[in-house]
């Protein structure tokens, strides 16, 4: 395998961990670039199933290693939290793991930020996960933020976060919401700060030599395409690139060194949280949501669905240049007749073939459909392309032709072996 980066190309949720897992068969070592645990990788493996949140989704494989890059901002805590409960679960997280010294960290001031924004939002809320995931990044870019590398030299940890904490105290009381206690705070990221210390390294220079020794490496997406920062539907968004681009500066590894890039997106469309969402239906909605399908891996949130949307694919394809896309949720369709697919959008009584830039008309875009026969029978045990109905082989083509690009992956269920590789 060549050096890949794995991106949502929708609006998160794509079903990237499962996604990583296959891939994760040929690669080396795996890396998260961006986000935080704001986000929700599943994988079901071995009758069990695994979400993981900040912790890169290869490390259920024995032998790979896992970083997280200078791009991610971590929460200690939360991240001590899920390296124990990996162990409990029978996962070994020794020398496999690395965590980037220039990694922001995300601290309680944040998480209370982030809920007092939204609050004050009211019906304009962004419907963030409230893992402080906005306020880390915007103290990363105001020069305010603290990082691993701090957390690591407990003395000048303490008198920062001693200052920040006093600060960002003066805001929440400004804005009626409980003071952080510094003491506790202080204490409670110390200990993790010792937990933590044997994964810390510079990740930039071992990702180098990884790569010099002929190592492949396997950069893990979070989010989604339209969550990006700068080409989402912003101001409904997350605060990273969680395109391509994001994959290089959240590693310090070179666009040049980069092979390929895999997008993967459901074979319909889902998005958790507000914002413009023009394919969504509500009986599709309703359909996944009662076969127990679209509810939230962080917060247990019940998604949007909507058909498969080829204008937003298009433009996702060339943010990212995909090489090649991993379709999943292909099963989530079977029991659906007629399918629909949205081909363009209208707005103002114009098509368009591109997303608009703005959120406002984003969600004013009606969406052009054309309309395909369902297979109506269960696909979830199909091993090979020619398994498949032919509506859902059809079906799988379109979405390539419109997409414009190559149909490499497709899944049908939520397990390694529900994969069909083409
Ligand atoms: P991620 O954030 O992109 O990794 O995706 P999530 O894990 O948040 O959500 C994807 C959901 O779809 C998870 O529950 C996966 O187990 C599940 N999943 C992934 N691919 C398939 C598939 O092809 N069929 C079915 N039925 N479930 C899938
Ligand atoms: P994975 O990696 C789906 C959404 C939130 C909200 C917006 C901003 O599992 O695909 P944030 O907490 O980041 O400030 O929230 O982004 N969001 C996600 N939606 N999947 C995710 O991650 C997401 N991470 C954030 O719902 O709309
Ligand atoms: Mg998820």
């Amino acid at each position: 395998m060549a050096n890949t980066i794995l991106i949502g190309a929708q609006w998160g949720d794509e079903g990237k961990g499962k996604i990583i897992d296959v891939l994760t068969t040929e690669a080396d070592v795996i890396v998260r670039s961006q986000g935080g645990n704001n986000a929700g990788h599943t994988i079901v493996h071995g009758g069990k199933t695994y979400i993981l949140h900040l912790i890169p989704s290869g490390i259920l494989r024995r032998g790979k290693v896992c970083v997280i890059g200078n791009g991610v901002v971590v929460d200690p805590i939360a991240l001590v939290g899920e390296i124990e409960q990996l162990r409990r679960a029978g996962v070994k997280i020794a020398k496999n793991l690395l965590v980037s010294d220039c990694a922001h960290l995300v601290l309680p001031y944040h998480r209370a930020l982030d809920e007092q924004r939204e609050l004050r939002k009211g019906r304009a809320k962004i419907g963030t996960t409230k893992r402080g995931i906005g306020p880390a990044y915007a103290d990363k870019a105001a020069r305010t933020g603290l990082r691993i590398s701090d957390l690591m030299q407990p003395r000048l940890f303490s008198k920062k976060l001693q200052a920040k904490n006093r600060e960002n105290n003066a805001v929440l009381r400004a804005l009626g919401a409980r003071p952080i206690d510094y003491e506790e705070v202080n204490k409670n990221y110390l200990a993790a700060g010792v937990k933590l210390r044997p994964f810390v390294t510079n990740t930039v220079v071992y990702l180098h030599n990884a790569i010099q020794r002929g190592k492949q490496i396997l950069f893990e997406g979070a989010q989604g395409t339209f969550l990006d920062i700068d080409f989402g539907t912003y101001p409904y968004v997350t605060s990273s690139n969680t395109t391509a681009g994001g994959a290089s500066t959240g590693t310090g590894v070179s666009p040049n060194r980069i092979d390929r890039v895999v997008g993967v997106m459901k074979a319909y469309t889902t998005r958790v949280g507000e914002g413009p969402l023009p394919t969504e239906d509500r009986h599709l909605s309703h359909l996944l949501h009662s076969l127990g399908r679209e509810f939230g891996a962080t917060t247990g949130r019940a998604r949007r669905c909507g058909w498969f949307d080829s204008v937003a694919a298009r433009y996702a394809r060339m943010v990212n240049g995909i090489d090649e896309l991993a379709i999943t949720n292909l099963d989530g369709l079977d029991t659906v007749d007629p399918i629909r697919i949205c081909v363009g959008y209208r707005l103002n009584g114009k098509r368009l073939n591109v997303p608009p830039s703005d959120a406002v008309q984003f969600d004013n875009c009606e969406p052009i459909y054309e309309e395909l026969r369902g297979w109506k029978q269960s696909t979830s045990s199909a091993k090979k392309l020619s398994q498949l109905p032919k509506a859902a082989r059809d079906y799988l083509k379109r979405l390539g032709e419109l997409a414009g690009a190559k149909i490499s992956i497709v899944s049908v269920g939520p397990t390694r072996a529900q994969t069909i590789l083409l």
